[in-house]
């Protein structure tokens, strides 16, 4: 057997950090962020308000599109890299919170690409008879992890959950193939050095700012447009298909600039190419399954169509997947 989506939902906190507002906080511009990134605001979580709270909007509207109760998900998967705590995992709480009695639940921390890899292993443990329906879900609250005093970064990053329910099918429908791709000695680029052992929270973790995101956006850009156009390939040929297959490409949502390159050397015309940064920002492991659920809800894509989602992050990782909708 193998996996299929059939269910897709997300959500987005309320309130908004426009590139004006922006504006108030660093040294920066609407003009400057609009052209080197394509983003024009993002959605940011109250303050105090906890990852799995955002996880149940965008689990419950998947749910309902699935029309699948709950009580029916045998497992649990949450892409996050911030959780509502160090444990339980923030994907126990989901469980609890909407209902899903009897599932197995499990975080996984692979950044940006944090979905794509979930979407695998719940693919995997489906295939491999551990569980008929999941739960896989991508959300972050990245405001916690923000230097809002970085101009480099602050004008990136946003928060919101996306949310898709698989469930098991004959092989050659649904999730085609995975591939998952990590190189650890290029974790310099893109991570967040405080509060895990190596700098446990103290006065001092503070006072250094070891809390927050750091990243090398020029090397990074880099490797994501490297990565991304590689695994994407990687997944075309793995199923002896072309880029004029796919009926929708999403790539994960960093930079608008990242999506075009990715987008013309892949040779995909730019319609058949999914963008919706300009609201959202960089949503990190959020952002493949929102852009999936608005990419559904403005008819994108139709039954039966292939769609490539592409996703790259810290680690680094980077990982693709291949679906029959
Ligand atoms: O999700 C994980 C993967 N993450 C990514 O893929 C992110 C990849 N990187 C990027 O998206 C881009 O590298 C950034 C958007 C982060 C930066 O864009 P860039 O075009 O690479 O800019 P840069 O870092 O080369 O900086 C160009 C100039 C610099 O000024 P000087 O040295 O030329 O005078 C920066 O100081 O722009 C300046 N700058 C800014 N100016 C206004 C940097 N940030 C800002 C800012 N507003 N927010």
């Amino acid at each position: 057997m193998a996996s299929k989506i059939i269910g897709l939902g997300m959500y987005a906190p309320p309130k908004e950090l426009t590139n004006s507002d922006l504006e108030k906080m660093v040294d920066t511009n609407d003009a400057w962020i609009t052209e080197r990134t394509g983003i024009r605001t993002r959605h940011i979580a109250e303050p105090g308000s906890p990852n799995s709270d955002l996880c149940v909007e965008a689990a419950r509207k998947a749910l309902d599109d699935a029309g699948v109760d709950p009580a029916e998900i045998d497992i649990v998967v949450v892409g996050t890299l911030t959780p509502d705590m160090p444990f339980p995992s923030t994907a126990c709480f989901l469980q609890a919170k909407i209902g899903a009695t009897r599932a197995y639940g499990m975080d996984l921390s692979a950044a940006c690409s944090g979905f794509v890899y979930s979407l695998s292993v719940a693919d995997a443990l489906i295939r491999a008879g551990r569980g008929k329906k999941a739960l896989v879900v991508g959300s972050e609250i990245l405001s916690t992890v923000v230097d809002y005093t970085d101009r480099s970064t602050c004008i990136l990053f946003g928060d919101g959950a996306g949310a898709v329910v698989l469930s098991e099918c004959p092989e050659g429908e649904g999730v085609l193939s995975c591939h998952l791709h990590s190189d650890g000695d290029l974790w310099k680029l893109i991570y967040c050095p405080g509060g895990g052992t190596l700098h446990p929270y103290s006065p001092e973790m503070l006072e250094q700012r070891l809390g927050f995101i750091r990243m090398a956006g020029n090397e990074t850009f880099k490797h994501a447009v490297l990565r991304m156009v590689e695994a994407s390939r990687e997944a075309l040929d793995r199923n002896g298909v072309t880029i004029d297959d796919v009926k929708l490409f999403i790539p994960h949502q960093a930079n608008l600039r990242i999506i075009q390159v990715v987008g013309k050397r892949l040779g995909i015309p730019d319609e058949r190419v999914f963008v919706d940064l300009e609201k959202y920002g960089n949503t990190s492991a959020a952002s493949i399954p929102i852009a999936l659920a608005e990419a559904k809800a403005q008819g994108r894509f139709a039954a039966g169509d292939l769609v490539l989602v592409v996703a790259f992050g810290g680690g680094l990782t980077w990982a693709s997947a291949l679906m029959r909708m």
